[in-house]
């Protein structure tokens, strides 16, 4: 669905009707409507450009036309978070200790991909989309109940398949393509059109990376698992001597696309903005994106990665805390963390078991 106006989406979320899934607190309502990456001067908008530049530029080359969307509402429902993108049953993401639930049908989505669907649906056959995404988790500088995530799709039908970079199989491929290949789920599908959308997937994503990273930065494939994408890849990039993972890919289940009224084969593939930004302007703290101090947002210029320049903080102070749980065993931690952000919001970095007894 796309959002009508963002205020809108806080009164709708503040009048839903409670029931025993609601967990939804007011500090996260409070972050629906900020639209961080409609900035075109702030480092999530920056990032966000970055990309769908990057893509608008295949068109020039003869490729697909990418269009761009940001414009979603982050209210979806539990078919179209999990169901529709083959999730299992008890996969924990459904659960309330990781998930913001409206009532026991919606929820905040927990990622783009929940967008990705409908798009298809509507006879998108090559799109990016962005947006905020909400996830439980813990405080620290690395993670925020808040994030965005930027993905892309691209379909293909049976003239648009041939006329791909061909069937030459990149070198990462080649050793994982066999064991990634034979999944159950994908068994029906042309082995030949297989090929073209991993060799499509493979150059889109390849120039991607160089374009945001450089030449030298070394990167890397590696097999991994998304319940909507067989095979599936996570493209990791050497930061400061570490891996790091900044991009889930793959081809579409075929199942998802008949489901759309699609033709079958396409590539997704889906990344972090905070997670690009903290390594492309060398921002320390996921929080600092939420800043609306100017030192931070006066910093940064449209269309430039510039590295950020650090300002004055207060000074750091200690707390030890301890409680009693009562004895019936709901507690999580998750729930303490949202306790924290509604009463100090942002002033508490990082928050860590001492001791249990
Ligand atoms: N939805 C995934 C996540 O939140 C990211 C992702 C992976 C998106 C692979 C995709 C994809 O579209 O094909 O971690």
């Amino acid at each position: 669905m796309v959002l009508e106006t963002s205020s809108n989406v806080v009164d709708r979320v503040k009048s839903v009707k409670r029931d025993s899934m609601t967990n939804v607190t007011s500090s996260i309502i409070s972050k629906l409507d900020q639209r961080l990456f409609s900035n075109p001067a702030h480092p999530i908008g920056i990032v966000k450009n970055l990309i769908y530049d990057r893509f608008r530029k295949f068109k020039n080359s003869n490729d697909e036309d990418f269009q761009c969307f940001d414009n979603f509402d982050p209210v979806v429902s539990v078919e179209e978070n999990f169901d529709v993108l083959c999730f299992p049953s008890d996969h924990v993401g459904r659960s309330r200790s990781d998930s913001y639930f409206l009532d026991n049908r919606t929820l905040l989505r927990t990622h783009m991909t929940a967008n990705e669907p409908e798009y298809i649906k509507q006879g998108h056959r090559a799109f990016l989309i962005s947006g905020d995404v909400y996830r439980r988790d813990e405080i620290d500088s690395t993670h925020y109940p808040v994030f965005h995530q930027l993905e892309g799709v691209r379909i293909f039908d049976d003239q648009s398949i041939t006329k791909t970079v061909g069937t030459d199989f990149p070198s990462p491929f080649n050793e994982h393509f066999a064991i990634n290949y034979d999944y159950e789920t994908q068994r029906g599908q042309d082995k030949l059109a297989l090929r073209h959308v991993t060799t499509d997937l493979y150059f889109k994503l390849m120039g991607l990376m160089r374009h945001l990273f450089g030449e030298n930065t070394p990167i890397r494939w590696q097999t991994c698992f998304f319940p909507f994408t067989t095979p599936s890849f996570e493209i990791e990039i050497l930061y400061r001597d570490r891996w790091i993972e900044v991009c889930g890919c793959g081809v579409l289940q075929q199942s998802i696309l008949k489901d759309c009224n699609a033709p079958v084969n396409g590539w997704a593939f889906g990344l972090g903005l905070e997670r690009l930004a903290m390594i492309l302007f060398d921002i320390p703290d996921i929080r600092l994106f939420w800043s609306q101090d100017e030192r931070f947002l006066n910093q940064f210029q449209l269309e430039k990665i510039t590295k950020f320049v650090p300002f004055s903080k207060y000074p750091s102070t200690f707390r030890d805390m301890s409680f009693w749980l009562n004895e019936s065993g709901d507690f999580d931690a998750n729930s303490l963390f949202d306790l924290i952000r509604q009463k100090a919001g942002d002033m508490v970095e990082d928050v860590k078991l001492v001791k249990n007894y």
